[in-house]
Parts: C-alpha cells; structure tokens; sequence
C-alpha cells in the first residue's frame, strides 16, 4: 500500500494540527497509508483514525544527560509510529553524519517505531554524475550497522536536495532511476525485503504532479514537505497515491 507522509518542518500550530483532524476525519481515503510529521510540541494533541504521527527526528542515545533532545521511547509513549531520519535539513543545519544516522535508526528500532530513512544527492553532486554512489553511501551505513532484514521494518525516502523546497521536481524519470537503484542496491543483499520496501520520493510535491510521481514502477508514495501545510491540497496528494 502506498505511503503518502507530511513533513510540517518547522511550521504549523494548534490551529492546523486541527484543521488536519477535521479534514482527514471528513473523507475516508482507502488503500493509503497516511502520516502527518508535525514538530514535536504538537505531537501528543494530533490524534486521529484517518492518519499516522510521527516525529521529524529523534535522539541516538536512549536517555539522560542531553539537553534539548528527545528519545525514542519518549516518542513511542505519545504514539509516534514513524519518524524522520536523516533528513537533509538535519544533516545540514546539525551536521547529521551517515554514522550518526545510522544510530538514530537503530534506536527507532528498538523501540519499534518506523525509521524513515531520508536519503538525497546535493545539487552539486548531481552535476557531478555521482548521485547514485552517494545514495549508496548513504544506505550503506544503516545497512551495516543494523543489517538488511531490518528495513523489513523502514521506509526510505528519495529527497534530492536540489529539489526541496525549490519548486525543482525532479521528473518522474530522474525520480524513478534513483528509486530503482535504492530497491536494487537492497536486492543484492535481501531481493524480498527489497520488493517489500516502500520507497517514497519528495522534493516539490504538489496535487498537479502527485499522481505522474506515484505512478513510476518504484515510487511509492510522498514525503511533502510545503504542500503538506494545506489540508486540502495534502489531501488530494493523498487521493493522488490511490492505485
Ligand atoms: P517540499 O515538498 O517543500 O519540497 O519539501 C520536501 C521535504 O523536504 C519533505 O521532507
């Protein structure tokens, strides 16, 4: 089944978290599995049948002494299922090494809940010609410290730097050669744990675009980032994943 995910970034408030509620609980939307990442404050008052929560980054150490953080048993008690890691903003603004990632995984997994791996090429490295081989970098590092059957239990999301944020999408071609790699690279170490895997691309989805992504072979389904902010307009990104 497809995955459709909003990441609210740094944005929202109260007064979304619940027009969410009221807009999701109005429309049934089946064969979809929806989640809402909203920042932490609001996670423990979003609740709803129509969609999952989960929590846009998490802490690799289990508890104590650090300040300002937030850990994965933590979140498991304010029933996050999922949680973003490794997004590029995080790697950018603080500095999120492939090592610590591979970290913050290993602790969503053990409290159960369901990393969404963040993976993505900078602009620069595009032109390079090198992209897939970061990408595989990028995998590689979860893969060997918490091995491959463990994405039985994950999600992986393309986000092309270049393309967040930016109104860049990649094309639904650029989009499903990276997600193609990502299933095959997997393959080579686990071909069912491959085919199983949910593999979702984001970078400037919109309604108008949604379906063509959602269509390609490998793509299954969206990490949105500024549309998810729109009940509305998430919402038909959602209807936009039903088969
Ligand atoms: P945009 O949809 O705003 O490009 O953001 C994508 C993203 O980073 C989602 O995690």
């Amino acid at each position: 089944m497809p995955l459709v995910a909003g990441n609210w970034k740094m944005n929202g408030d109260v007064e979304l978290a619940e027009k969410m509620q009221q807009t999701f609980g109005a429309t049934s939307i089946e064969n979809v599995d929806i989640l809402i990442c909203p920042p932490f404050p609001y996670l423990s008052s979003l609740s709803s049948d129509s969609f999952a929560k989960g929590a846009q980054n998490l802490s690799q150490f289990a508890k104590g002494a650090h300040t300002g953080e937030v850990s994965a048993t933590m979140l498991a008690e304010v029933g996050c299922q999922y949680v973003l890691i490794g997004h590029s903003e995080r790697r950018q603004d603080n500095g999120e090494s492939d090592d610590v990632v591979a970290l913050k995984v290993q602790a969503a997994l053990e409290n159960k809940i369901i990393p969404v791996l963040c993976v993505g090429e900078t602009e620069a490295i595009r032109e390079s010609g090198d992209f897939l081989k970061c990408i595989a970098a990028q995998l590689d590092k979860v893969i060997a410290l918490v091995g491959i059957t463990q994405f039985a239990h994950m999600v992986v999301a393309y986000e092309p730097v270049w393309a967040i944020g930016t109104g860049k999408t990649a094309s639904p071609e650029q989009a499903q050669e990276v997600h193609k790699f990502i299933r095959q690279h997997l393959a080579g170490l686990n071909s069912e744990v491959a085919q199983g895997l949910r593999i979702l691309y984001g970078g400037s989805v919109k309604a108008a675009n949604a379906k063509e992504l959602f269509s390609q072979p490998d793509i299954d389904g969206g990490l949105i980032g500024g549309a998810s902010l729109d009940p509305q307009e998430f919402l038909n990104i959602c209807l936009a994943a039903k088969s």
